[in-house]
């Protein structure tokens, strides 16, 4: 039997509705909106597109937002100086910095230089670090909409053997994690795994976040696996994931497809986390 289909576009919509209501219920409270402010170094076309659909979202869910570009040449200290403004500025809740930056720029000391209570990504190393000892902080909002899915479609985490293909910061550590939270047994593999198809197979949850096209085949699945596909990857056939879909929806139980699986979910969970960031402030400063 073909696998149920996890329908990312519309737990995401439902997600990003939640959020847009208590949005208006701290508006109602604070008199102001939350505010997000995004960074994208240099004219990568897909980087643009992911950015200005950040700030679509925003007005969706009616939070405000603004975006400072910086020029391909950017550098270091430009990237720093303008991360560190916004660091300082009250008027701002969230920061986001859109990965990847150019070559010349380190993002590590980027992503650092933002304090950790705007960190709406959950990348800075305080938020890692409260994420990796089971007492999440802000959580990066992939993961984040993993989990959603995951809980949203009633898939049984507790107990469960988890397989997480890539160990990105992005990605799958941050995913690993929350799976070992909800008690699931965890395995993280990467290039260097010995028997990787071996290690899906035990999956009753297989999270494929690896950025090669396709890898994942149908004889690597249990079946009744429940298959998440983080990857997002343009081919000449356009966008495909990290999971060769077709055979493997006759394997799984279910399955997200790519587009319309988790790419949806990261959006709607940045909403979340800006509108936490947002209540935390008026919170601190006992508003
Ligand atoms: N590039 C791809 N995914 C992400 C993400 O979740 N956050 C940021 N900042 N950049 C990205």
């Amino acid at each position: 039997m073909p696998a149920t289909l996890i329908d990312g576009k519309a737990i995401a919509a439902e997600v990003r509705s939640e959020v847009k209501a208590s949005v208006e219920e701290f508006v109602g409270r604070y008199e102001r909106r939350p505010v997000l402010a995004t960074v994208l170094v240099g004219e990568d076309p897909a980087s643009q597109v992911y950015v200005a659909n950040k700030h679509r979202a925003c007005e969706e869910t009616g939070m405000e937002s603004r975006h400072v570009a910086l020029s391909q040449e950017a550098t270091q200290e430009e990237v720093l100086d303008r991360v560190r403004e916004l660091g300082a500025d009250d008027s701002v809740d969230g920061i986001l910095v859109q990965l990847p930056v150019p070559g010349q720029v380190d993002p590590d000391p980027v992503i650092v230089s933002i304090p950790h209570w705007k960190d709406v990504d959950g990348l800075n190393p305080y938020n890692a670090g409260l994420l990796a000892s089971g007492s999440p902080g802000m959580v990066p909002c992939t993961p984040a909409g993993v989990i959603d899915l995951l809980v949203r479609t009633d898939v049984e985490i507790k107990g469960s053997r988890a397989v997480v293909v890539g160990r990105s910061n992005l990605v799958g550590r941050p995913v690993a994690s929350l799976l070992l939270d909800r008690d699931a047994t965890v395995t993280i593999c990467h290039s260097k795994t010995e028997d990787l198809a071996g290690e899906c197979r035990e999956a009753d949850i297989l999270v494929a976040a690896v950025g090669i096209p396709g890898m994942i085949r149908a004889d690597w699945v249990k079946p009744g696996a429940t298959v998440i596909d983080v990857g997002i990857n343009r081919t000449d056939d356009g966008l495909v994931g990290d999971v060769d879909f077709g055979p493997v929806s006759e394997i799984a139980g279910a399955i997200t497809p790519v587009p319309g699986g988790v790419g949806p979910m990261t959006i709607a969970r940045l909403m979340a986390n800006t509108l936490t960031a947002a209540k935390a402030r008026e919170e601190r400063s006992g508003g």
